[in-house]
């Protein structure tokens, strides 16, 4: 159904504190006057928090954060708004620990409170490295407030001897060279000082440009906005406008609920896909989606992934980065095209007002090499893959354009690590039984099991099979992995094994085949050995009794619906509730 706006003016939210002149109103109001507001600015006027995910300990959000919200309040004022900025929590994820994944819900229900609690009748969502994205889009949507994101944007490219250098994913590619002999310590250093040039999120297609590319294919971002670099005068631009605009969002009264359907969440599904997009991105909607009451499945992910093909030629499928992608169109080249090859529904909804199409249909695409015309595509069927099986019955995804596609249907013997320490014991180990026909497997990575689902699950290989030129093998884990990562990785195992999922029971030994092309993941042993190891199954033990990790553990839900807190999931709206003053 077409959004009708709501009539202007009206009555906000806000006016629940700040109208009239009862005892409680001036409580709320003559308080916030110690700023040195006048006395006008309380007299309907949409106010709107800017919820900044600033933080000197979360470096991707770093201090460029700040200038933006100052570009972001002069449009707001500009569009006679009250902007008010409101610092969140912060979760970066190469800091927090055991994994940032653990608080994304944390941060979640305490910014869903920040706003409803509080008089703002719009959220500007200032969010940047991977988890803060989905965390402030999961807030917005349980209270359905008139929300625009905006975010800090990626870094600039980096350089180490004349080569592009990708955040995370040349890590990955350093220390293997490392492990291998080809790279020396003082090497590493010099090029670990290259790979971070200026302020901003990861410079590769890693899960934070891909979950800014999720909130602009979702509608939830002003067209254009996932890839400017941070540092470019025109993320300032683009911040000042959403500032103008939350205004008029909130003056219409056109929420999350309206912009979130399920035709918007297809359309970032094949978005994912035609970018080469993180896997990350499969937890983050699913969760995005259960906020809003939108029935989105694993299935969802397969059926709409599979006919769309990855035009983007980024790290780590590819070989440009953010930088470029930006100077070739960015993202309205990438939804142009999906929506000329009858794969974009293009009446969705953005914060805009106007529909998707409507924002991109006169994109242009000014370098074919980094966004690749179809028939030159990195792979043809470029979505997140999702199989099935006895040792994956609820489950199991991979990336495609990230995976060796002579490993997508391969047979080969376990050799099982219990944990992450386990495997970290042993992975060095010269007499370990290994080889890369081998398939590596390691249990208890999942939501409940590290906790909190780390990045862990691309393991890196041993050294014994590195030292032969051997970059790949298949790995199979209920982890994550960081979207800057690479190779033939089978990640969010459901049921996880701390749940008691068929991976706990994996032996060495055992055989296991991946059969990409049926979607199979099986563990070839009888349905009677099974059923008799599942039985005999122990969790591991040392799990957290108290504290925020308790409550996690005791709540997550598996990664096949989200990996959200049980009592998280849907609308709670945005009534402000009883006045204790
Ligand atoms: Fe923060 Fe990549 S680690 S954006």
């Amino acid at each position: 159904m077409a959004f009708k706006p709501a009539k202007w003016p009206r009555k906000l939210r806000s006016q629940e504190w700040y109208g009239g002149n009862s005892r409680d109103t001036i409580y709320h109001r003559g308080w916030l006057k110690n700023q040195g507001y006048p006395h006008d600015l309380f007299d309907g006027r949409p106010i709107i928090g800017i919820l900044n995910t600033f933080s000197e300990l979360s470096p991707c959000n770093g201090v460029h954060m700040k200038e933006l919200a100052e570009k972001i309040k002069a449009g707001i004022w500009e569009a006679g708004g009250f902007p008010v900025e409101v610092p969140v929590f912060s979760a970066s994820e190469n800091t927090f620990r055991p994994s940032a994944m653990m608080f994304r819900n944390l941060a979640a229900l305490s910014i869903e409170e920040t706003i409803r609690g509080q008089p703002m009748d719009g959220a500007v969502l200032m969010v940047g490295c991977d988890k803060t994205t989905p965390s402030l889009m999961m807030a917005a949507a349980s209270c359905d407030i008139p929300s625009i994101v905006v975010t800090g944007g990626p870094m600039l490219n980096g350089y180490y001897k004349g080569e592009r250098v990708g955040s995370g994913t040349h890590l990955w590619k350093f220390s293997e060279a490392v492990k291998a002999g080809e790279m020396t310590q003082d090497e590493f250093l010099e090029a670990e000082a290259s790979m971070s040039r200026s302020t901003g999120t990861c410079n590769t297609m890693g899960t934070a440009s891909t979950m800014a590319s999720m909130a602009e294919s979702l509608g939830m971002a002003l067209s254009g906005n996932a890839a400017i670099p941070a540092v470019d005068s025109r993320r300032r631009v683009i911040a000042q406008m959403s500032g103008r605009r939350i205004v008029e969002m909130v003056k219409d009264d056109l929420k999350p609920s309206d912009i979130m359907t399920k035709e918007a969440f297809e359309n970032a599904i094949r978005t994912n896909a035609a970018i080469g997009g993180s896997t990350n991105a499969v937890i983050h909607l699913l969760a995005m989606a259960g906020r809003v009451g939108i029935d989105l499945t694993l299935e969802d992910w397969d059926r709409c992934g599979r006919e769309v093909p990855t035009i983007v030629n980024l790290m780590p499928s590819g070989k440009y980065l953010m930088e470029e992608f930006f100077y070739a169109g960015g993202l309205p080249v990438v939804l142009k095209r999906l929506g000329e090859g009858g794969l974009l529904h293009k009446d969705a909804l953005t914060v805009s007002g106007a529909s998707i199409w409507d924002e991109v249909k006169d994109a242009q695409n000014h370098n074919e090499d980094v966004i690749l015309p179809t028939d030159q595509a990195l792979t043809q069927s470029g979505g997140i893959v999702v199989v099935k099986g006895n040792l994956a019955p609820k489950g199991a995804v991979l990336k495609p354009s990230a995976a060796t596609p002579e490993l997508l249907q391969h047979r080969g013997r376990a050799v099982v690590f219990e944990d992450i320490d386990d495997y970290k014991a042993k992975i060095n180990d010269p007499d370990l039984d290994i080889d890369e026909t081998c398939i590596m497997v390691m249990k208890n990575c999942g939501p409940k099991g590290y906790p909190g689902m780390a990045e862990v699950g691309n393991m890196g290989l041993p050294p014994k099979v590195l030292q032969k030129g051997i970059t790949d093998m298949v790995r199979i884990s209920d982890a994550r992995m960081s979207g800057t990562a690479y190779g033939t990785v089978v990640l969010h195992t459901s049921p996880e094994a701390a749940a008691g999922g068929p991976l706990a029971v994996v032996q060495n030994g055992d055989f296991i085949e991946l059969d990409v092309a049926n979607r199979r993941l099986h563990l070839d042993i009888s349905d009677e050995d099974l059923a008799a190891r599942l039985a005999e199954w122990q969790p591991l033990g040392g799990a957290p009794e108290s504290g925020y990790a308790w409550l996690h553990q005791q709540h997550v839900e598996g990664a096949d619906t989200g990996a959200d807190l049980d009592f998280l999931k849907g609308c709670r709206g945005n009534d402000v509730g009883k006045d204790s003053h």
